[in-house]
């Protein structure tokens, strides 16, 4: 069945031109009658973001086969109760032995459909560990594998990294992956116009969402040095051809519970509240180049 493009219920549209407004792509026009349609080539600026869809205040706008009426309200959301749950979010590495129940994973996984990503490129790659058993054998293999190689005599970068774990990893402490039963590996296809940063955002919804669910997270620099250093775990976790692993954050049922909120330093803020740009030297633009392209 084909996918019926863009629809719009003629009788329903009251011609605001809300949805030509809103349309990133210039994909959409009105007619002579004042109702939507495709520009010419619309179908191909499209870029799917559904938009159209989302602001019609009548729902007379169906697109890709979404229709209005499986979308959800809007609600008003309470600010105090966001900012609380930003404040209160820890890094959890104590974890309770156990699975996370089946239907709180699968409610984690239909979140991260909403995060967005540049240029509304939707296809990000989440390996999802479910079951501690599994995450276990995982633990055992990085832990074993990380003491072995911090004992030979090889060069490499990841000794510099975790020498001072050793002991640590010898005494049988999980240092990469802090006890946690579960975890998800995010990956984004090379050609991602936003290939390092869409996954990162993914993550920051997870670990909210994570959180208000009562959920326990940790994002894991570790684990994700470990993946790059055995690409042989890349392939296990089904990681798609031509993606690139973005990070890895740990989750599962915290083990710990904190009382207050934490009292961070405060980063640097300036205000702009001029703009008359003058010419650079060239050792300023050389300068300039290298911090914010060299990583
Ligand atoms: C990008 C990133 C990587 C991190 N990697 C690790 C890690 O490998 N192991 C770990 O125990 N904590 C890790 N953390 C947690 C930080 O240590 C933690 O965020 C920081 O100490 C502040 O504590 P809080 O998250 O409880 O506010 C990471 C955090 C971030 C943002």
């Amino acid at each position: 069945m084909s996918e019926k493009i863009f629809v719009v219920d003629k009788e329903k549209c009251i011609s605001c031109g809300q949805c030509v407004k809103d349309c990133i792509a210039y994909a959409l026009e009105l007619d002579e009658n004042s109702k939507p349609r495709l520009t010419d080539n619309g179908q191909n600026r499209c870029i799917k973001c559904q938009h159209c869809m989302a602001v019609c205040p009548v729902g007379a706008i169906s697109i890709f086969d979404k229709k209005p009426e499986n979308s959800e309200p809007v609600w008003s959301q309470n600010p105090e109760a966001v900012l609380n749950l930003i404040k209160s979010r820890r890094s959890i590495r104590h974890y309770k032995k156990e699975n996370i129940e089946q239907e709180t994973m699968q409610k984690l996984k239909d979140m991260l459909n909403f995060t967005p990503t540049g240029c509304n490129f939707h296809k990000l790659h989440f390996a999802f560990v479910e079951d501690r058993a599994v995450m276990d054998k995982i633990r055992e293999y990085v832990n074993n594998k990380l003491i072995k190689l911090l004992s030979s005599n090889v060069v490499s970068k990841i000794k510099t990294k975790f020498s001072h774990y050793k002991d640590a990893l010898i005494n049988g402490e999980d240092v990469i992956f802090r006890g946690a039963p579960h975890m998800v590996v995010v990956s984004a296809p090379i050609n991602a116009p936003c290939v390092n940063i869409d996954p990162i955002i993914a993550l920051s919804y997870f670990e909210l969402y994570a959180n208000s669910l009562g959920l326990g997270t940790c994002w894991c620099g570790f684990a994700h040095i470990c993946l790059q250093f055995m690409p042989e775990l890349a392939k296990q976790l089904k990681i798609p051809e031509g993606y690139k692993i973005a990070y890895v954050m740990l989750f599962g049922k915290p083990d710990i519970k904190y009382t207050r909120t934490t009292q961070p330093e405060t980063f640097e803020f300036s205000t702009i509240d001029d703009f008359s740009p003058e010419k650079l030297s060239v050792a300023n633009k050389i300068k300039h180049f290298f911090v914010n392209n060299i990583r």
